[in-house]
């Protein structure tokens, strides 16, 4: 049976002043009626699965559990992290949990802040997935690259495994320079990582024994006590302050050799920035995308999010504005990377 296994985790500071490190990405609505997380949730209704298992760290719980409940979404728990691993710990929390549990599933493993418009095609390819993943192979979901973004995983694609969309990895690179990205870009011969996973529980924490032993040590450790008090999982905080810090693409995919890729083709999008949110944001006739109080004249390409007060801009061209209740961001659209050095200004003046 598959267990969605949701990561809500992150801190998505690229969406500063929306995103809060209290109120991060995941629970922002950004497109849609839906938080990022509700969408995750409300995305898998054409699966057949259990209720998802919701990862995240204890000071979000709330946020968590009080979206769910207002979007009616059932989940099978919310496994709490004392402090933040990064995602190889948190799936293998979530494996061996499930193993605890006396059950070994295919977890979908999903990020709780990804953008998918084509749910249908989303479902479809998981379900095309899952004889693989059953078969104990590591999937991952590809994406047909459109520039050399330097934020993502990448994966060459193997030859076919039998005759389906089913592609051995022959290599996964997590994170290469932009010069390497842009020869993997015109190869043809690679898709992003999705950042999806599906994987046997117990292939996970195979994997993951044999590259990262001490994450996997660690984390046994911590789920061997576990705390329960209503939709709340607390693991062992000691054992889990212990744990190396990595992410499942470092840790596992880019080592295994059991990996496969499946094409996606879903109108994916990790809005990793303000700009790839304009990118999929609908728009008017001069390409603006404005949410809340806007009122523009002779502005193009540009995108305007206000939360409370009205935002009036004349003339402008490639800008992103987002006003928030404290902070108001102004930058030129090609600049919107640079919001993680305000964010880190910010920090170090406490
Ligand atoms: N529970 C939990 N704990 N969740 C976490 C943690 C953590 O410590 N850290 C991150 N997450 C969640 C985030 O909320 C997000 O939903 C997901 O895990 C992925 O983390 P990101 O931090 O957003 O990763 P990334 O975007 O830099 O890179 C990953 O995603 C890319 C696609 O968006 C990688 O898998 C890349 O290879 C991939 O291309
Ligand atoms: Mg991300």
């Amino acid at each position: 049976m598959l267990l969605p296994v949701i990561m809500a985790g992150g801190s998505g500071s690229r969406l500063w002043p929306l995103s809060r490190q209290l109120f991060p990405k995941q629970f922002l609505t950004l497109h849609g009626n839906l938080s990022m997380l509700q969408a995750t949730a409300a995305r898998l209704e054409s699966l057949e699965h259990q209720p998802p298992l919701i990862i995240c760290n204890h000071e979000h719980r709330f946020s968590v559990a009080e979206q769910l409940r207002l979007s009616n979404s059932k989940h099978s728990g919310i496994l709490l992290e004392p402090i933040g691993k990064n995602t190889a710990p948190a799936i293998a929390l979530a494996a061996f949990h499930s193993l605890k549990k006396g059950y070994d599933p295919l977890m979908l493993v999903l990020a709780a802040d990804h953008v998918i418009k084509d749910e249908k095609a989303f479902c479809n390819t998981v379900i095309e997935a899952i004889a693989s993943a059953d078969a104990g192979k590591l999937v991952t979901f590809g994406i047909v690259p459109t520039s050399a973004e330097t934020g993502y995983g990448y994966i060459k694609r193997g030859h076919a495994n039998g005759d389906n969309s089913v592609y051995k990895v022959d290599q996964f690179v997590e994170k290469p320079d932009l010069f390497t990205a842009e020869r993997y870009l015109v190869s043809g011969e690679f898709y992003w990582n999705s950042g999806m996973f599906l994987i046997k529980a117990s292939r996970y924490l195979e994997e993951l024994k044999k590259f990262s032993s001490d994450i996997y040590n660690a984390c046994e450790r911590a789920i061997s006590h576990i705390n329960e008090d209503a939709d709340f999982i607390r693991v062992d905080a000691d054992a889990f302050s212990q744990c190396p810090e990595n992410s499942i693409d470092y840790a596992v995919m880019e080592k295994t050799q059991d990996a496969v890729v499946v094409p996606m083709d879903c109108q994916w999008s990790d809005v990793g920035s303000w700009a790839a949110l304009w990118e999929i944001s609908d728009k008017d006739e001069s390409g603006n995308a404005c949410k809340g109080d806007v009122i523009s004249v002779n502005c193009a390409n540009s995108y305007f999010h206000s939360q409370e007060k009205l935002i009036a801009a004349i003339g402008l061209d490639d800008v992103v504005v987002v006003d928030t209740k404290d902070a108001t961001l102004v930058a030129k659209k090609t600049d919107v990377q640079l919001v993680k050095k305000i964010v880190e200004q910010l920090k170090s003046e406490g």
